[in-house]
């Protein structure tokens, strides 16, 4: 069901990779909801991804970039208001990947080149994009630009690694460009925190099943869903939210909140096997 809250408004969206992506959902909710988008994503997630069929389905153009390349950034603005016939009013950057990650460096053997890398892909990407935005005085008054967060920026969580201080850097920079873009044009930036996903970026995490299943049992709603979230998105996006700004939103059924449920209480109970490396030490964590 369209609300129309999205009505004459013009988006860019970043991250659509295939139909399970968070941003493909964006995307679709978006058009739905009566905005004009263009898209952006690697060229080499362009080329092996489904995103050319998203476009076609949506009448959105494609624009190739790295979100790493200032350049590539400038371009995707000046393209996309030529496209779109005037300044951006959404912005969504679903931008993830960890190279640590990818090649099983755990966090404490980081490869330091690589964490630069997690860093400058997963959370300086978004400054670029913002401060690219800005120079070119792309986004509307009152528009919103939104990332997507994960709560391993505030609390440890098994396996997540460098992308937990990639997330907390994100958060951060939210804020930071949030009071500089709302002061000088009322441009809200905010993190939204989602729950664990079952995505391409997702399937990377350690354990991601179980992690998946423990947030569902401790979340009082369930974990929320990627069309969910695309819900979510479209708020931050319309005027019903003009206000909200330099936040991390927590979009995951409660999990944030909770300490121990019944549910998760249950499933503890069945196995209390203590977890113990090869010398029957007990490995707390
Ligand atoms: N899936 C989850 O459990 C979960 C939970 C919370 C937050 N998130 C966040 O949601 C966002 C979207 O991830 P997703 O789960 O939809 O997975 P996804 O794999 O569909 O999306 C990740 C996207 O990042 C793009 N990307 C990677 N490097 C890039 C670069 N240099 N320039 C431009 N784009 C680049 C990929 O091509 C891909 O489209 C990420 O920021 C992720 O951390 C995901």
């Amino acid at each position: 069901m369209s609300y129309n809250l999205l009505k004459g408004k013009r988006g860019i969206i970043f991250g659509a990779l295939n139909d399970m992506s968070i941003a493909w959902k964006v995307a679709e909710k978006a058009v739905e909801e009566g905005a004009t988008i263009t898209l952006s994503n690697t060229p080499i997630a362009v080329r092996m991804g489904d995103v050319n069929a998203l476009g076609e389905k949506l009448g959105a153009e494609i624009i190739p970039a790295d979100a790493t390349s200032v350049e590539d950034l400038e371009m995707v603005f000046k393209k996309s208001m030529e496209i779109l016939g005037g300044k951006i009013d959404f912005v969504l950057h679903s931008i993830g990947m960890s190279p640590n990650v990818r090649k099983k460096r755990v966090y404490d053997d980081l490869d330091y080149d690589l964490l630069g890398k997690t860093l400058d892909i997963s959370a300086i990407s978004f400054h670029k994009m913002i401060q690219a935005a800005k120079k070119l005085d792309a986004i509307a008054e009152y528009g919103s630009i939104v990332a997507l967060s994960y709560v391993a920026a505030q609390r440890t969580f098994f396996g997540y690694n460098d992308m937990a201080d990639a997330k907390a850097l994100l958060e951060s920079i939210a804020r930071s460009f949030g009071y500089i873009y709302g002061r000088e044009h009322h441009v809200r930036v905010n993190t939204i925190s989602q729950s664990p996903t079952m995505t391409t970026a997702g399937s990377g995490v350690k354990g991601m099943d179980k992690l998946f299943d423990f947030a569902n049992r401790m979340s009082p709603l369930g974990n929320a869903s990627a069309d969910e979230c695309a819900d979510y998105c479209i708020v931050m996006f319309s005027d019903l939210t003009k206000k909200v700004t330099m936040q991390n939103l927590y979009h995951d059924g409660g999990f944030s909140s909770m300490g121990m449920s019944l549910r998760a209480m249950n499933a503890y109970e069945k196995g209390l096997e203590e977890y113990m490396d090869e010398n029957g030490k007990i490995i707390y964590g």
